[in-house]
């Protein structure tokens, strides 16, 4: 046990760092740069059945954009404010290959005192279930399904398929909780009025955790050319996203308790993004742009940077988990504020003094 152990369920994690499915993470090399730079564990790029969604995968494009929507190089030195905007598929391999790998991997992992997470995402139902139950024979520790994949309207029909439902959600996990008996970490869409719904059905159904949530579609018209930039809608994602993350993730551990394990994606581009991230209440962090956009070393300093954080306030892991959300008022419990128009007052309209 360090500052850094964390836990998840059934699950302890060396540190709360993890590297989240995407490019970064769809090659064995990949993986093993990913697992090489510490983090407690590393997700791997999803895989389906689905013809469309491995086709997909040839239509990839991204744009890292500036506050200004202005287009920044690919240096692998992105600033704080990028944005991410894209879209991608699915690992094209087959499926028994792609399983051999993962669980090679996950062997070398564990000698590293980590994990390889193998990830679906959700097309036919019973294929999924009967991938869950051949990814638990294969040997591999915990699996990860995605069912909020922000893709899902724009790809194929069924490819990538995209629940907001509560009851289907529901209905969902307990299939895939008949299939194996893995830690099973359920990742849901953030474009959704109620994600803590959302994540309460997923807990129904038989979760073990939740991962949320799934980035945002965007639309972005570019000037020079008068067309879509990347010629689609695509999703969208960014530091900004982190404190629209940091709500769902406090208001859902206010609604399910302190003792359900809830993991943060979508806005973590730092080690006190992570910390933040924990404040609200998300036992571990998924790390994806920032790792695709920075490289592997973006790990590293996160676990530095949240290490010096923790060790700062004489404190750990667990024992800051939560401590932010568990504070949150109302705004009518808010002391009134004496002098607050003479300090915020409109100057800006010139006319008045
Ligand atoms: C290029 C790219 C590829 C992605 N591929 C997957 C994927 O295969 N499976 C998945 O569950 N999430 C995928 N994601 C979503 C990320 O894992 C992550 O949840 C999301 O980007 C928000 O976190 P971030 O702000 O750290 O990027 C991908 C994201 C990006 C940017």
């Amino acid at each position: 046990m360090t500052r850094l152990t964390t836990t998840i369920g059934r699950l302890t994690l060396k540190n709360p760092v993890i590297c989240g499915a995407g490019e970064q993470t769809m090659t064995a090399d990949a993986i093993r740069a990913a697992l090489a730079s510490g983090a407690g564990a590393v997700v791997a790029k999803s895989t389906n059945e689905s013809t469309a969604a491995k086709e997909q995968l040839d239509k990839t494009d991204y744009v890292l954009l500036d506050a200004q929507w202005n287009r920044l190089p690919w240096n692998f030195q992105p600033p704080a404010e990028a944005s991410l905007f894209g879209r991608s598929g699915l690992v094209q391999r087959d499926f028994e290959e792609w399983l051999q790998e993962l669980a090679l991997l996950d062997r070398e992992a564990r000698l590293q005192d980590a994990y390889v997470i193998p990830s679906l995402i959700l097309s036919d139902l019973e294929q999924c279930a009967a991938f869950a139950q051949r990814i638990e024979q294969a040997g591999l520790r915990v699996l990860e399904l995605n069912i909020g994949a922000p893709h899902g309207e724009e790809a194929a029909k069924g490819a990538i398929v995209l629940e907001r439902g509560a009851a289907r959600i529901e209905a969902i996990v307990r299939r895939l909780r008949e299939a194996t008996t893995l830690p099973l970490w359920i990742k849901l869409t953030g474009q959704s009025e109620d994600v803590v719904g959302l994540a309460q059905a997923a807990r129904r159904g038989g979760a073990d955790s939740v991962v949320m949530m799934g980035r945002f579609m965007g639309f972005i018209p570019d000037l020079d050319s008068g067309l879509p930039l990347l010629g689609t809608s695509a999703a969208i994602g960014g530091a900004w996203a982190l404190p629209l993350t940091a709500r769902w993730v406090m208001q859902t551990r206010k609604a399910m308790g302190d003792d359900y394990p809830l993991i943060a994606t979508n806005g973590a581009r730092s080690g006190l993004d992570v910390a933040r991230f924990l404040l609200a209440g998300a036992c571990a962090t998924e790390m994806t742009s920032a790792v695709f956009t920075g490289g592997y070393g973006v790990l590293s300093d996160a676990i530095e940077e949240l290490e010096t954080y923790v060790a700062k306030r004489e404190s750990t892991v667990s024992e800051l988990l939560g401590s932010a959300a568990d504070k949150v008022q109302t705004y009518q419990q808010q002391p009134s504020r004496e002098g607050w128009w003479e300090q915020f007052a409109p100057k800006c309209q010139g006319s008045l003094a």
